[in-house]
């Protein structure tokens, strides 16, 4: 099947039951709805990107904001809250926005920012991601913000969707529908907005200046043709051979640094999600501290280490050979040759040169190719999970 060459617009959605059907997947031409989307993602990463640089003057525009240059420069907090796949999107957020503005960012799982004692004050800016903009969990969470008198920033695919009526100003990611419960498309769409937002928030707040917005926004621009890098046959192949191995894993670890370890959370999740195998990710070094028990050695326990751009630190090096050591499967992904690493690693998937902005859009597409490939060689129903919905609407009372 050739996948680079399935366009068509979808044509069939959810049944009554609320389930994706297969068949109608394939008349489109790909196995199922996911990987569907997993394609659409260079063009979604392009329309996220286009109109957001004022080319007159060189700056990044935000018109939804509806907020002044001096309301944006009297925030002093920023707080995320999100579920799931859009909570990892806030983590890689976080570190972009400290960078940019030197401000304090915390991401908070929004089921339990319902329970903490989170100071807010009116110079407190909350910014609430969700695809589907209906999650309860998410929606409570800017419920207690908009009390607090937060200024609320809301990151959705869906326009009109209800947490667009409780926020102070709604940013779309237009990512089109998207329809297989695992999130993919929606993932690197909010991705795109929230680095730029992190690059507006520093140029409104005097921190960046034109030429760094630019060159900022250039490196964004490159992203498209890295991702469609890794959606070609020679990554693919690689991708594939990955999945095979880890097919009859009891469970798959993941190691990475610094962003890497936030794609490495979002791979876990996906795999799981998709396959039913258990998966976790950890900070490289971190994972010397406890976790590095769970190497069997009778490798039904692969491990997945995540360089991060560039050379691989001897650390992170140092970490993977251990694990090889003491009998694991170990896959890496890397933009670079290695002999040391090669050496090491029982397979390598080699991504597309990238930097530190620019790697958790082409890994994050590497991993959920990998994770679906797994769910499909054990025949799983992608587009469905089992126990698994869209947008989660239960209430904190479980209803
Ligand atoms: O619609 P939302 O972004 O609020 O959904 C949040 C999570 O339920 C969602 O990302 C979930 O984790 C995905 N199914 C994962 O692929």
């Amino acid at each position: 099947m050739d996948f680079t060459n399935a366009t068509e617009p979808i044509s069939n959605e959810a049944s009554s039951d609320g389930r994706l059907d297969a068949t109608a997947a394939d008349s489109i031409g790909f196995s199922d709805y996911m990987l569907k989307e997993v394609y659409e993602q260079p063009s979604v990463v392009r329309n996220a990107l286009a109109n957001r640089l004022d080319l007159a003057v060189g700056l990044l525009v935000f018109p939804e904001l509806a907020i002044t240059r001096q309301q944006l420069e009297a925030i002093r907090h920023i707080y995320i809250v999100a579920c799931g796949t859009s909570s990892h999107a806030g983590l890689i957020a976080r570190d972009l926005i400290q960078t940019m503005t030197d401000l304090t960012v915390e991401v908070q799982i929004a089921s339990e920012f319902v329970f903490r004692r989170t100071p807010h004050q009116n110079d407190t800016m909350v910014i609430a991601i969700s695809q589907s903009g209906k999650t309860s969990d998410t929606l409570g969470a800017v419920e207690i913000a908009r009390q607090n008198g937060a200024y609320i920033v809301a990151i959705t695919n869906v326009e009109g969707s209800p947490i667009t009526s409780s926020a102070d100003a709604s940013i779309y990611v237009h990512a089109d529908v998207e329809l297989a419960v695992p999130a993919t498309k929606s993932y690197t769409a909010q991705l795109t907005l929230l680095t730029l937002f992190a690059i507006y928030l520093g140029q409104e707040i005097g921190r960046l200046n034109k030429a760094e917005v630019e060159a900022f926004y250039t490196r964004l621009m490159g992203i498209p043709d890295k991702i469609e890098q890794v959606l070609s046959p020679p990554s693919l192949t690689q991708i594939k051979a990955a999945a095979q191995e880890c097919a009859d894993a009891a469970s798959v670890l993941f190691l990475s640094r610094t962003n890497g370890v936030v794609t490495c959370q979002e791979a876990a999740l996906k795999l799981k999600e998709i396959s039913y195998i258990h998966a976790e990710a950890f900070p490289a070094l971190e994972f010397l501290h406890g976790p590095i028990a769970l190497v069997d050695g009778q490798n039904n326990i692969p491990v997945i280490a995540l360089f991060p751009p560039g050379q691989p630190d001897a650390a992170m090096l140092g970490v993977t050979e251990r694990v090889k050591s003491y009998g694991a499967k170990l896959i890496a992904l890397t933009d670079t040759e290695n002999k040391q690493l090669n050496e090491t690693a029982d397979q390598t998937i080699s991504l597309p040169p990238a930097d530190e902005m620019q790697m958790p859009f082409v890994a994050v597409v590497a991993l959920q190719l990998f994770a679906h490939e797994v769910g499909l060689l054990l025949g799983r129903d992608i587009d469905n999970p089992r126990y698994l919905s869209k947008a989660v609407t239960v209430n904190q009372d479980g209803n």
